[in-house]
């Protein structure tokens, strides 16, 4: 199981960083048009916040494979460390996919929105494809059994792409895909926060350090000095 940060904030990716076990950073065209400010900038700031070994994901927004498979080279020239060129579930998409794939450019699919995309997309030699949950929700179906029938497929066919689960509104659907079987998710800063705070883990902590310092003495506050 691997943790994105699916952001280009750089403040909040420091802190998320220090703090949980991510794996990299995944970006597309909206988020990096957020930051406000020019995108080789903020991706190079990433990439200095996270160092070398983790993933940094970039979207082309090229319309033709050929135009898809230039920005690639480029952004792999521009950006040091491992990048990973997010590339849209188009029939120009996957054509770039494979010329990539030659060139041994590591790719993810992405606005995947059907088990059969994900499927062609592994097939054509994607590292990663990422079914969008919350938005396949918000069209009336069901992401979580897209993301389950795609774990079926790619087992079944013994295809090596992995499933980096992505758009999520909320907690309960992360789980759900990590429950379905994807490999990897990549979630928002705001909700990452809520994978770990829990009030009554609060609570405990707050009651243990009384009790502590009830025998031990109001100063202490570590082992050390107990
Ligand atoms: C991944 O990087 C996707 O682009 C992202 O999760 C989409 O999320 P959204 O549907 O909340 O825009």
């Amino acid at each position: 199981m691997k943790l994105y940060i699916d952001s280009a904030n750089v403040e909040k990716i420091s802190r998320l960083n220090d703090y949980f076990p991510v794996a990299g950073v995944t970006t597309n065209p909206t988020i990096l048009v957020n930051e406000k400010r020019p995108y080789l900038e903020v991706l190079k700031d990433i990439r200095t916040t996270i160092g070398n070994e983790k993933e940094l994901f970039i979207q082309a927004i090229g319309d033709t494979a050929e135009e898809i498979v230039e920005e690639s080279r480029f952004i792999i020239k521009q950006i040091p460390g491992k990048v990973i060129v997010k590339i849209p579930a188009t029939e120009e998409g996957i054509k770039a996919i494979k010329i990539l794939s030659a060139e041994n450019i590591p790719t993810l699919v992405t606005t995947v929105y059907t088990a059969f995309q994900a499927l062609i997309a592994a097939m054509a030699g994607a590292k990663y494809v990422a079914p969008y949950v919350n938005r396949i929700d918000n069209l009336a179906g069901n992401g979580v059994n897209v993301v389950t029938e795609i774990s079926k497929l790619f087992k079944e066919y013994q295809l090596d792409c992995e499933i980096l689960a992505a758009s999520f509104k909320n907690l309960q659907q992360v789980y759900e895909v990590c429950l379905a079987g994807t490999d990897t998710v990549t979630v928002a800063p705001d909700i990452i926060e809520k994978m770990i705070a829990f009030p009554a883990t609060e609570t405990d902590v707050g009651v243990f350090k009384e009790q502590w310092r009830s025998v031990y003495g109001e100063d202490c506050t570590s082992l050390i000095d107990s």
